[in-house]
């Protein structure tokens, strides 16, 4: 059985994320989670909420909260949020962990004793009223370049202009407003990364398999000199992991804590920890040490192609430079970014639909199906409430939910709610049967592959074909001249809809779901062998008619929504 680690980007706990971020990440990992899962492998699939940072500090202090309590709060809701989209994580973390906080602290001990941490003197913004160092997002004033009055400390706002603290006039604090600020000396480590860099060039070159968006980012940061530049791996903030070497205090560090994206993607490792000490899982060394199992796992990561920097290299050069057998990434998958309706979704104006609005207005399903089947693979992609209309009208409603509504309504009024006995297939049905393999070859691959777009195709090209054969065998005039060959093509139909099930359920749980309670079976195998899936529902066998699996879009629904979703959200 092959066993498959999953990790998608963890989510920054500020807020609750859009459609966008939910493409660019956890959806697709979900997508290939499930799909290993069917197939019979062992799978262990990791999230987590990204915790630490400004970011966090910042949203917190606007919510009126406590840090802490805010993440707390926030979590709750991303979890809430990622179960109503169906994401089957096995775990879903937090960076904020203990279990983080102690890995964090291990790696930092051993790259330090393999001589790739080195301390560095910098000058830095000090707020004597607040009582501590200032981050550049901390300090505002006003732009030199354009005299906007709040510009913050590392860029302007309203003209853009990339700044530095001590470019601002009449630099303040946002903490209190404090204007008596200094510029003090401090210490910070550095990650020597620039050390590694011919070891980790080698480990992507190896890569050969990998997306061409993902090497080509990794390639053009190794390449251009600054991506590997040794980096600031330490911060004066209140909030996150204290700088300690293992359980040892490190001198000269106290008050400060590990910058969020050293510790984020070690949450990935910490997670599986999460998930054993939550009582989900036994042995989680298993899937992270070579030492202890791992060397047979594939491990696959989902991310934003703003990502892939932290990822190929960033990470990498931690695990690599601990010197201990940790389980490196064998595939990264990255995406582009989805715009929304003629721009971009944006965090901070609120602009496009959040995974909360989204569920307000329509099951899971419908979002998961457009967002998978037009996630932003080879560019940019853009969601207009149009294409998404006629997306979830034609593929969810017309082709798929039509075929199970008509053939469970055919079949309850001619031969009543159980699989009907009689008839042998005929030449139509063997050219179905061999097409159908084909097809779901074909589906296999790109799944395999996670070529999203095109797996989604290979399936809405699966249930085209159960239509077309409905279509040309016409049981409602076969039934009227030969009952025996009505009551096999109708055999077939039904057994269709439990092979749909299956084959679409993880595009579509739900409704999969739906589909199998409907056929009254939980028998979930794949169609290795398609005449034999085909044969599972045996004659006699009871089923029912389900509610409607899709409901269409209106175009007055249409136009509510956009007019609805056109401005910020408040
Ligand atoms: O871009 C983001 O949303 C980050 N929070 C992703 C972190 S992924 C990882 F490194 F853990
Ligand atoms: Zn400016």
């Amino acid at each position: 059985m092959a066993r498959h680690l999953i990790t998608s980007a963890i989510p920054y706990i500020n807020g609750i994320k859009h459609l966008g971020n939910l493409v660019g990440s956890q959806l697709p990992a979900d997508l290939f989670a499930r799909y290993c899962r069917a197939r019979g492998d062992e799978v262990l699939f990791l999230c987590a909420t990204d915790e630490h940072g400004t970011p966090a500090e910042l949203a917190a202090a606007k919510a009126g909260q406590p840090v802490a309590d805010y993440c707390a709060e926030m979590w709750q809701v991303q979890k809430r949020l990622s179960d109503g989209f169906r994401l089957s994580f096995d775990h879903f973390g937090r960076s904020s962990s203990p279990q983080n906080h102690r890995l964090t602290q291990h790696f930092a001990k051993r790259l330090y004793e393999q001589g790739l941490i080195r301390e560095v003197s910098e000058t830095q913004m000090y707020s004597p009223t607040d009582g501590r160092y200032l981050p550049d997002r901390y300090i505002e004033g006003t732009c030199p370049n354009c005299g906007f009055d709040s510009a913050r400390g590392d860029q302007c706002d309203n003209c853009t202009k990339q700044l530095d603290p001590v470019d601002l006039i009449e630099p303040r604090s946002v903490i209190s407003g404090a204007t008596d600020l200094e510029m003090r000396e401090t210490k910070h480590l550095y990650l020597c990364q620039s050390q590694m860099k011919d070891e980790l060039e080698a480990w992507i070159d190896s890569k050969t398999d990998w997306p061409i968006l993902t090497t080509s980012i990794a390639k053009k940061w190794l390449n251009d000199g600054d991506g590997l530049r040794d980096r600031g791996i330490t911060r004066d903030l209140d909030w996150g992991i204290p700088v300690k070497r293992g359980d040892e205090d490190w001198p000269g560090m106290e008050g400060k804590v590990f910058y969020v994206w050293f510790d984020a993607p070690i949450e990935y490792i910490a997670c599986a920890k999460e998930w054993v000490d939550a009582g989900k899982g036994s042995d989680w060394q298993r899937w992270w040490r070579t030492d202890k199992g791992a060397s047979d796992v594939t491990y696959t990561q989902f991310m934003g192609k703003d990502n892939v920097p932290f990822h190929a290299l960033s990470f990498p050069a931690t695990i690599l430079g601990s010197r201990e057998p940790w389980k490196l990434v064998d595939y990264m998958k990255s995406f582009n970014y989805l715009n929304y309706d003629g721009g971009q979704f944006s965090t901070s104006r609120g602009r496009g639909v959040f995974m909360d609005q989204a569920l307000e207005i329509l099951p899971a399903d419908y979002w998961r199906w457009w967002l998978l089947s037009h996630a932003p693979e080879s560019s940019d992609a853009e969601f207009t409430w149009d294409n998404f209309q006629a997306s979830v009208n034609k593929d969810l409603a017309d082709v798929l939910g039509n075929f199970v509504s008509r053939v469970t309504k055919f079949c309850r009024s001619k031969f009543g709610e159980e699989v009907p006995t009689g008839g042998t297939y005929g030449a139509q049905e063997e050219a179905l049967l061999e097409r159908l393999t084909t097809r779901i070859r074909e589906y296999e691959h790109h799944m395999q592959a996670m070529e999203v777009r095109k797996s989604a195709a290979a399936l809405r090209a699966i249930w085209v074909d159960g239509n077309e054969y409905l279509q040309e065998a016409a049981p409602w005039s076969t039934f009227k001249e030969d009952p025996e060959r009505a009551a096999m093509q109708i055999r077939l139909a039904l057994n269709l809809i439990r092979l749909y099930a299956v084959l679409s359920s993880p595009f579509i749980p739900d409704a999969a779901a739906a589909m199998l309670a409907a056929m009254r079976t939980d028998d979930t195998s794949w169609p290795d062998d398609v005449p034999g899936g085909l044969d599972a529902l045996a004659p006699g066998h009871a089923f029912d008619v389900p509610e409607v699996l899709f409901s269409k879009i209106t175009d007055d629904q249409r136009e509510d929504w956009q007019a609805r979703f056109s401005g910020a959200r408040d």
